[in-house]
């Protein structure tokens, strides 16, 4: 059976980019596989300083992807600090890891060119994301494009690994949907917590209509005919309509008569209605006080047996014990 890991970072509010390039694959990977995902608070610090914030966005997060679909009878959701010996696997893997091959990461580097402290924790967070991903023997990672680069940074770091001491660790794969590998924000840039251009899963009516309504457009006209190919009101009805829907609005996106306003409400609707059954479970959830702390403490437990049998594998094959 493949193990399939992920993880999500609770330094804000999870976002239909979050859904659609990793957690629906995610979870329909709960039923190829032995599923493991977690919310990775050791990496949020590199971003969010704020204690009360930060545990606070921990339980939305879990109680969000709850009401998405994680089955915890099939799939352990846990936090990632609920698993402390990933912090000393991260050291082990940095002492094998190049500091250029993280100056050269994507994400370290735009991080720093959008203004955020170069802290050394910023900087060596693809090793934290290595050592969550082999500390499980993971097969399977699935993430959206923006973390590719962490994945190959992983492979790269157990190859070394496995050079110097023998055959330690698995080779895991990254897998992106091709469909959903980038979803746009308000603003045609990737959707993301830290550019403000969101559209939150379970946002409250009348501000996400708001969002939605404020999407950028050009200037045409109501009456001209309008490029769907160039629309971020296309590739987000896309996400949620099925084949026909999605003719039917470029269509009328090509043949004019049609203002931006109509094909926002229209995408607000949809995209409404789609996350309507995932509301009402995220009520029932949180009418159970205690059911996410159950859920967290047994996907604990499972990821520590696993975790505890590697770093075991680990300590040996390295000379610590
Ligand atoms: P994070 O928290 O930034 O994002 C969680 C997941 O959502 C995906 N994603 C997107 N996909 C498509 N379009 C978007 N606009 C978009 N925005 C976010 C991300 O690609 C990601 O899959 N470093 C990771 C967390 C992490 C992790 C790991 C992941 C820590 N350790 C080990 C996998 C394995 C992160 O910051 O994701």
């Amino acid at each position: 059976m493949i193990r399939i890991l992920s993880g999500i970072q609770p330094s804000g509010v999870l976002h239909i980019g979050n859904y659609f390039g990793m957690m629906r694959p995610a979870l329909q990977l709960q039923d190829e596989g032995e599923a493991f995902y977690f919310i990775a608070n050791y990496h949020a610090l590199t971003s969010l300083r704020d204690p009360a914030l930060l545990r606070e966005n921990v339980r939305r997060v879990a109680l969000d992807f709850l009401a998405c679909g994680l089955d915890p009878k099939r799939t352990a959701l846990f936090l990632q600090t609920d698993v402390p010996q990933v912090t000393e696997l991260t050291w082990i893997l940095s002492t094998v890891t190049p500091v250029s091959r993280l100056e050269l990461a994507h994400s370290y580097k735009d991080k720093v060119a959008r203004g955020m402290a170069a802290n050394a924790g910023l900087f060596t967070y693809p090793v934290l994301m290595a050592a969550d991903i082999l500390i499980y023997d993971s097969d399977v990672v699935p993430v959206g494009k923006d973390q590719k680069q962490h994945i190959e940074i992983t492979r790269d770091i157990a190859t070394r690994i496995n050079e110097i001491y023998g055959d330690v660790f698995k080779l895991p794969e990254g897998r992106t949907q091709a469909t959903t590998e980038v979803v746009p924000g308000l603003d045609g840039q990737k959707m993301s917590k830290s550019y403000g251009n969101t559209i939150d899963i379970f946002g409250e009516e009348k501000e996400l209509r708001k969002r939605v309504m404020s999407i950028v457009t050009d200037s045409a006209p109501v009456d001209a005919p309008k490029d769907p190919d160039k629309s971020t009101i296309v590739q987000l009805y896309s996400l949620f309509a099925s084949k026909h829907e999605l003719a039917e609005m470029r269509e009328r996106f090509e043949k004019g008569g049609t203002g931006y306003g109509d094909f926002k409400k229209q995408l607000f609707e949809k995209l409404w209605e789609y996350f309507a059954p995932m509301r009402k479970r995220r009520e029932e959830i949180q009418r159970d006080k205690s059911y996410i702390d159950d859920v967290l403490a047994q996907g604990a437990k499972r990821a520590n047996a696993i975790a505890d049998q590697v770093m075991a594998r680990v300590r040996k094959a390295v000379g610590l014990t």
